[in-house]
This record gives structure tokens, sequence and C-alpha cells, in this order.
């Protein structure tokens, strides 16, 4: 909505009042999405003391202005001692206004702004309205009402699932839940309620509470099973989350006890909530992603054009890539050796779309309006008018170099060329043409049409244009961008490499790698990395270990059992066993003897007596080899801000988000503990356990990692 000027004068700051007929229009005026914050809460207090105390004014319409009705609470304020008037009681102040009011709703109405509008007494929702309560995505629950309001309004199985999932629904679907009254016409929110709110009056519309809604207490029996149900289904699926089983607990006891009871039950539960490491860390999520995306080359410098893209290279990786790209509606070109490989690209891309419709997701009309825009060739002349040309063929720096030649060779002026490279050094491919400024490394991760991580590896002659413009297209494929340096690895697999290696040490001193994936499983991955490697293949690994041995440091600790098991072709999935065994196409493995004795030999061979490690010591050293190094990829200005690193690992490694990231973790249990632990290790392996300089400093100027982001 247009920020209107029928004010007269500002109540308190973010909130104005204006009179129009009968009606008070109070709009909340809080760029850039109206959270309800300290002001705005005392804002809406008195604009309800304004309504009431105007005999002139019969009814109260509420809107926000700029973009948003509300998006929430103001989550900044979380974490801190909460300011008066709270929320919950500006709900009910809200409902408790002797004069109908109306809330019309445009954009997003979220959280503590969709429970605002729940204690309005009527509501309509413009097209294009987003309503939802995603608390439980902060580690929340609706704290000011919703728990108990949306189940009167749109019955308890509805509300529930909308407060589990998070998701945000459509006006025409809050229409049929019958959480708003009225589809608003048109683009003009005031208008819409105005005209709304004129007919409630005319009709002689009664003052309408929400908490005055029972039927949804009929058939207690059936709500009782019902939330039984859902109950075990999160018990299942949100493994470890703490709010999901608290909105429960709350719509629960608002079957058994009076509004007022529930109200005060909820708001317990609610500070449970706040309290609680998971909330942190969510919310430290939160305002991560969208931090990755402020980087410097990006402000102020407007993206090259972005029409069309070239694939070069059709196995795993491009073939991904391609369909990531045609899901966003952009042509893709792809680029393979011969028409063999031609042919297998096109299969691969065909096979992801094949198995949507198989499984009922796409029609074949869809995919053949996709696959319209994909067009494929031998030829490099066919990239002449692409954008934006991403190779993804072998790992090697030959291959890649000669790919690059031909690129430099047909591309248009100002054409982005990208590699998606996982460790060669992109300074070199760079250098290899004539035109270093528009090369950037896009790094994806696989399955690359789902996997929301992009890393952008920026080279030192990258122009900021083609940064921009790899940001451009990171939000055009909905994936998350985060701005990495040129270095073995970049953030996310140098990291990797180190962690990786501490579960290696591990697995030799003493424990099964079912017990590592095990406690790796506790502390909340969905995998552990033994899992991951045979999801991913060991050969991969095998191969890269092999580049790197000639640069290895003679005295640093290797562990060979990998190649052990790589030697026997136990790649993992791919061929039935790797650290597991997966008979008969099993997806999921089983423990395999056979491995325990290579360890064991290995030991031997090794010459180390096993001792078993508690889960709890697993975790401290698998987590302090990850932060250590995310300290160093920190101070060698490879990741921007530690909260780059975290939102690294959120989306490409499968880090349980409610810890919000390894660098959130670290602060949260402490740098000075982090590093005893350290040093702590130190004494077995000197050269591998060495402090990162980032982290001795911080625990000396007792700082911490979020000082820096
Ligand atoms: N509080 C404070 N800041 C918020 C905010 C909120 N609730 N919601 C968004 N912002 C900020 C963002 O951090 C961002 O700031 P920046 O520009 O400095 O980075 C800015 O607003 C714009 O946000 P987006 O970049 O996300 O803008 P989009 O247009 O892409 O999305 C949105 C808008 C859908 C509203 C999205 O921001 C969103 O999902 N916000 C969170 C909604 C939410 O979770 N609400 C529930 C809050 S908890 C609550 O209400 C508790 C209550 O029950 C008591
Ligand atoms: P792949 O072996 O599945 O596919 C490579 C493709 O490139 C093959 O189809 C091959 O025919 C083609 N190719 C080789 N030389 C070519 C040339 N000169 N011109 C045109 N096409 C050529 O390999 P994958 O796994 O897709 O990896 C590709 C790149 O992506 C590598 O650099 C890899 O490091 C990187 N990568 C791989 C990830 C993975 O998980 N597989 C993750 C992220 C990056």
């Amino acid at each position: 909505m247009k920020r209107h000027h029928l004010l007269t004068q500002p109540v308190i700051p973010f909130v104005h009042t204006a009179r129009s007929g009968e009606l008070l229009v109070v709009t909340i005026d809080h760029p850039p999405v109206n959270a309800l914050s300290e002001e705005v809460r005392r804002g809406l207090m008195a604009a309800m003391d304004q309504a009431e105390a105007d005999s002139n004014v019969k009814g109260v319409l509420l809107l926000g202005a700029g973009r948003a009705f509300i998006a929430g609470a103001d989550i900044r304020e979380f974490g801190r001692p909460p300011m008066q008037p709270i929320l919950p009681v500006v709900c009910n102040r809200i409902e408790a206004c002797r004069k109908p009011v109306i809330a019309a709703i445009h954009g997003p109405a979220l959280g503590g702004g969709l429970e605002v509008a729940l204690a309005a007494h009527y509501r309509l929702a413009m097209p294009g309205a987003k309503l939802g309560l995603p608390e439980v995505q902060l580690g929340l629950l609706p704290g000011s009402g919703g728990t108990q309001r949306a189940p009167r309004v749109m019955g308890v199985e509805a509300a529930v699932n909308l407060m589990l999932s998070g998701r945000h629904m459509t006006a025409q679907e809050a229409l049929t839940s019958q959480l708003v009254d009225r589809l608003g016409e048109g683009t003009d929110v005031l208008q819409a309620g105005l005209s709304y709110a004129r007919e409630l009056l005319a009709n002689g519309a009664p003052v309408r509470r929400t908490r005055d809604l029972a039927a949804f207490k009929a058939d207690h029996a059936h709500q009782m099973d019902v939330l039984e149900k859902i109950q075990k289904d999160v018990e299942k699926k949100s493994r470890a989350l703490f709010s999901p089983l608290k909105v429960i607990e709350a719509v629960r006891a608002g079957l058994e006890m009076s509004f007022d009871e529930a109200l005060a039950n909820e708001r317990t539960l609610f500070l449970q909530c706040i309290d609680s490491p998971q909330r942190a860390g969510l919310i430290h999520a939160f305002f991560a992603e969208r931090e990755v995306l402020k980087v410097p080359e990006v402000k102020n410098v407007a993206p090259r054009p972005l029409a069309s893209v070239g694939v070069v290279g059709g196995g795993t990786m491009g073939a991904g890539i391609a369909v990531s790209v045609l899901d966003a509606g952009l042509p893709v070109t792809m680029i393979e050796r011969d028409d063999e490989a031609l042919a297998k690209g096109r299969f691969n891309v065909e096979k992801v779309y094949n198995g949507l419709m198989a499984k009922g997701r796409m029609t074949a009309h869809a995919k053949a309006q996709l696959m319209a825009r994909f067009s494929t060739s031998t030829h490099y002349d066919a990239l002449a008018h692409a954008d934006l040309v991403i190779e993804a063929v072998f790992e090697e720096m030959s291959v890649k170099k000669a790919v690059f030649a031909e690129l430099d060779r047909v591309c248009k002026p100002n054409a982005v060329l990208a590699t998606n490279t996982s460790y060669l050094d992109i300074h070199e491919i760079a250098a290899s043409i004539a035109r270093p400024q528009d090369v950037i490394g896009l790094h994806f991760f696989s399955p690359a049409n789902i996997m929301k991580l992009l890393e952008i590896v920026v080279p030192e002659k990258a122009s900021a244009d083609v940064v921009a413009t790899a940001f451009s297209l990171a939000t055009q494929l909905k994936k998350m961008p985060v701005r990495a340096g040129v270095c073995d690895g970049f953030i996310g697999n140098r990291i990797l490499a180190v962690y990786r290696a501490a579960a290696d040490h591990m697995m030799e001193d003493g424990c099964s790698p079912y017990e590592i994936d095990a406690a790796m499983r506790d502390f909340g991955y969905p995998m552990g990395p033994f899992q991951v490697s045979d999801l991913a293949g060991g050969d991969i690994g095998w191969a890269t270990r092999k580049r790197r041995a000639s640069t290895r440091a003679p005295n640093a600790r290797y562990v060979q059992i990998a190649d052990r098991i790589c030697e026997r072709g136990w790649f993992g999935q791919k061929s039935g066993r790797g650290y597991y065994l997966y008979p008969d196409g099993a997806r999921t493995g089983v423990p395999d003897p056979e491995v325990l004795q290579i360890i064991d030999t290995e030991r031997i061979r090794a010459n180390i007596k096993p001792s078993a490690l508690p889960a709890e010591h697993i975790v401290r050293k698998y987590m302090a080899a990850m932060i250590n190094e995310g300290a160093n990829v920190v101070h060698q200005g490879i990741a921007l801000r530690p909260l780059d690193v975290d939102v690294t690992f959120v989306h490409g490694y499968g880090f349980p988000r409610y810890r919000g990231g390894p660098m959130k973790y670290a602060d949260m249990y402490g740098l000075e503990r982090v590093l005893g632990d350290i040093q702590e290790f130190a004494k077995q392996d000197p050269l591998f356990w060495q402090p990162s300089p980032l982290l001795v400093k911080l625990v000396e100027d007792g700082k911490d990692f979020a000082s820096l982001n």
C-alpha cells in the first residue's frame, strides 16, 4: 500500500491515526515490514484508547503501510528483557475494543501480525496477502493468543497444521479456511478496507470477539485424538525440536481451560521457547540468511543482464545445474564432448522431470514447456549469445582450461564465465584467458537442483558486476548464496576436509564409524559423516586424496582406512557397500563386520591401541575441528564473517539449523571451552590441532564470533 497522507497527527512514531467518516484508520508504518516493536505496540494501545474516547468514531480500520500488513513480532527484541506493553496485552486490548475493529491485510500477516488480525473483530485479505504463524521456524510458538484464537476461527486441526508447518497461506486459502471473512478487490488495501468496514457499520455488525467462539471445543474427544495423532507424527519427524511439541501442548490446554487461563499457559510455554538455545540458533540463522546477501561488491552495483545460460558438461552436476536454471524459467544450452555424452546429458535432465511425473508432481505439459527451453550442442558456438556460462566438466585443470579457452573464443563480451570446480585454483583458470575479470566460481552442491547452497567464489580480478550477477542468479534460482574467497575447497569443502580428518582419527583411535555417525545424528545431523561418504561415493574423496598425496606434510597423520575400503571397490551405496552394507540396493545401510576387521587391521599397522570414546567426546572433537578451521577461514578472509560459515554449513552440509551453524554453536558453547578442547587434543597431535590465531585472539579479548558479524 502507498504510504497515505490522510493523517491527522501521529499518536506515537510508527502508528498513525486518521479519521475517515465514522472510521478511525490506524496505520502501522514501521518499515520495512511493520514489525511489532515496542513503539508500535504502544502506538496500537494508544490508537485503541483514541477510538474509544472519540464518540464520533464508530469503528476502527487497522492496516499496514508499505509492503506488509505486519510481519510479526520484532524479532530483534527477542533475547532482551520484554518491554511493556507486551504483544498479548496489545492483542487483548484490540479484541476488547467496544467498537468493531476491522483488519485489512495486504502482503505478509505473519506470526504476531496474524495474531493482531485474529484479535480484530473482522478480517479482509487482499490478493497477494500471505497469512501464517511461522513461529516454529524461529524456535517459538505463537505467543500472543495465536494458539487459542486460530483454532477458534479455523478449527483445531487446520490451526495446528498451520502452526507446525510455518507455511504461508494465500488470501483465497485463508478465506476458505475461515481465517478471513472477505477477499478485497483491486490493489488498494485502504480503499478495500474502507469499503468493507463501511459496509459492516451500515449493517450494524456487532463487535465479534474471537475469544467468545466456542464451537471448536465441540467433540472434545475427537479433538484430543487429532492432537494425539499429530503429536506422534511430530515426535517422529521433527526429532529433537522443542517448540512444535509446545504448540500442541498450548492448543491442548486450550481445549481444557478458560480462554484467559489458556492464554497465561501459552505465555509460560512461549517464554520457555524464548529461553531455549534452539530459539537463539534459529533466529541467528534467520538473520544470517539475510546478512549473507550483503557483500561489498553487490552494494550499488547493477548486475549484468541475465536472460540465457549455457552449461558445459551434462554429468551429475551439469544436468542438476541445468534443471535448476530451467526451473527458474531461463533458457539453457548444454554443451558436451560428443553426441553420445550429449544424449546422456539430456537423459540426466529428463530423468529429474520424469521422476517428478512418476510421483504425480509434474504434468507432461509442464515438462514439455520446461524442455522447450532446453537446447544442446557439441559446438561451443551455440554459446555465442549466452549471458552466463557454467562449466561443470571433469575436475582436471587441463580440461577446465581447454573449456575456458573455447568460452573465451565464442562468448560475447561481458558474458559471465563461471566454473563449478570443487577444489581447483580459479585464479589459474581466470589467468588462462584474456578476460579474467569475467571469471567467477559458482560452486553448486549435489543434487544441484535441490541443494540450497551456492558458494560464489570471487577471484581477485573478478569485476563487481560479475559478483552482482552471480548473486542475482542465486536469487533467481532460489539458492542461498555465500561469498567465498579462492583457496583449496573454498569455505565448505575446506572445513569439511579438516573435521572429516578428525573423524578418521577417531575411527582409528577406537570408535567405529557407526558410533561416530550415531553421535553426530544425535547432535542433530540427518546423517553421520560416513553415511554421507557412502551416499556421495567413496571414489570422489579417494581421487582427491591421491591428488593431494604429494603435497601432504610427511609428518601429518594420515588414516588409510578409507583407502583400504576403496581399494576393494566399496564406494558406498552405488556399489552396494562402503562403510555400510546395502543389501539388495537398500538405501539405508547396515554395519559391516568386514569393515570393522579392516579398521582393526589398520590400527595394528598404525600401532594404535584402540580405546573407546564416549559420544560426548566424539562431538567435542568433531566440532572443535570444524570451528577451528572455520575460524581460520574467517581469519584469512575466505569467508567474510562467521555468519557466512554458518549459512554454508546449514544449507550445504546438513548442520542442524536449530543450532544456528558451527560458529553460533561455538559462541553458545563458549570460545574459551573450544580453545581448551583444542589444547587438550593438541597433546596427542600438535600438528593437526593448532589453534586458529583468530580463536586465540577472540578468547584473549573476551569476544565471540558474533562480534565479527
Ligand atoms: N522482525 C524484525 N525484522 C524483520 C522481521 C521481523 N519480524 N521480518 C523481517 N524483518 C527484516 C529482515 O531482517 C530484513 O532486514 P534487512 O533488510 O535489514 O536484512 C527486512 O525485514 C526485510 O525482510 P526480508 O529480506 O526477509 O524480506 P522479504 O520480502 O523477502 O520477506 C517476510 C518478508 C516474508 C515478512 C520475511 O521477512 C519473513 O518471513 N519474516 C519473518 C516472519 C516471522 O517469522 N514472523 C513471526 C515472528 S515471531 C512472532 O511474531 C512471535 C509472536 O507470536 C509473539
Ligand atoms: P561427471 O563426471 O558426472 O560429469 C562431467 C561431465 O563433463 C561428463 O558428462 C563429461 O562428458 C563432460 N565433459 C568432460 N570434458 C568435457 C569437455 N571438454 N567439454 C564438454 N563436456 C565435457 O562429473 P560431476 O560430478 O558432474 O562434476 C563436474 C564438476 O563439478 C567437477 O569440477 C566437480 O569437481 C564439480 N562438483 C561436483 C560435485 C559432486 O558432488 N559431484 C559437487 C560440486 C562440484
